[in-house]
């Protein structure tokens, strides 16, 4: 958890500062601390998540997409899917809400920092990651070589998309996307799921932390495409999703087998789940 000088549970007042579309259903909503401090203060690591808390109509985690290099705001990267997030985006700039946290275990930045990095998202998956593939620009000289493997279902549905585009530019990232469908005959680059992705790149598994995030049928066929690589289990990190309540523990709404997504995770290394038959 990150630095709480109080109360674990107290809400944070925030207000949005912008929010800026996504695609169908998805938005940024970029937050601002309005008791004063800082978010330097707030501690959060890549990886983590907030609770965010509507009075009134309840809480929703959502990860933190924003890295601890970027100050100016926390962003999260919602999709409308029910109460908490309908109420969201009835919310414009300068509204108010509260937050909770940071909460739960990020990536493990001392583990990963000095080897190369190897970034495989789906769809809405893209979020948690962004903080850390954000974090490793920003401090560049810190990471190896990084690639970053990007599946959407379709064309439309490709989140960050001018930021994503801007690698393009860099010649320190390499990042690869891939569409499960283009029916409309759109799309110039690959077409098909995201693992087809790792025949159009050289990995030296020894040298490299691979860090998923996705839909869980994602995680099963690219598990099995790394192990075949051989990669250590060990090498390999993914964020899980629970259903939350209380994001610290105490309700056990969360559990994975013998552990809690909220504070065991969400970020877990594969040798902590692989014997848990539900965990992915
Ligand atoms: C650690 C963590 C990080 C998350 N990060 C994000 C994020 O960055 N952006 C984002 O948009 N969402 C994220 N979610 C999912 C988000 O918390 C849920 O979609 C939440 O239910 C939305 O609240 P709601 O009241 O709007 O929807 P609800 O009315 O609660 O539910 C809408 C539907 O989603 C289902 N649902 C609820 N929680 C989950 C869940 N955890 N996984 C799958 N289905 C669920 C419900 O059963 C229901 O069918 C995250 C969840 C976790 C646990
Ligand atoms: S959400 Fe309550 S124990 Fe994890």
């Amino acid at each position: 958890m990150g630095d709480h000088p109080g109360n674990i549970y107290e809400p944070r007042p925030v207000s949005i500062h912008r929010t800026l579309p996504q695609i169908q259903d998805h938005r940024l909503f970029q937050l601002q601390l309005e008791d004063g401090s800082s978010w330097a203060d707030f501690g959060h690591q890549p990886g983590q998540f907030i609770e965010v808390s509507l009075f009134g109509k309840g809480e929703a985690p959502i990860s933190i997409s924003s890295p601890p290099t970027r100050l100016d705001s926390l962003e999260i990267c919602v999709r409308k899917t029910g109460r908490i997030t309908d109420s969201l985006f009835e919310m414009g700039k300068g509204s108010n809400l509260h937050i909770r946290g940071p909460y739960g275990r990020g990536f493990p930045l001392d583990d990963l920092k000095g080897h190369k990095l190897l970034l495989v998202a789906g769809g809405l998956g893209l979020a948690p990651l962004r903080s850390l593939l954000l974090y490793a620009l920003d401090k560049r000289e810190e990471f190896d070589e990084i690639i970053l493997m990007y599946g959407t279902n379709n064309p439309d549905n490709v989140l960050f998309k001018y930021e994503l585009l801007s690698f393009f530019d860099r010649d320190d990232i390499k990042y690869l996307y891939s569409v499960d469908r283009d029916d409309e005959g759109i799309w110039k680059q690959y077409v098909g799921v995201v693992t087809g992705l790792f025949e159009q790149t050289i990995i030296s598994p020894e040298e490299t932390y691979a860090v998923l995030c996705g839909p869980p049928i994602m995680y099963r066929f690219v598990l099995q495409k790394l192990l075949n690589l051989g990669f250590a289990k060990e090498h390999i990190y993914m964020s899980l999703e629970r259903m939350m309540k209380c994001g610290v523990g105490k309700c056990g709404h969360c559990a994975i087998g013998n552990k809690y997504c909220c504070t065991d995770g969400p970020v877990f290394c594969y040798t902590q789940i692989e014997d848990i038959e539900e965990a992915i």
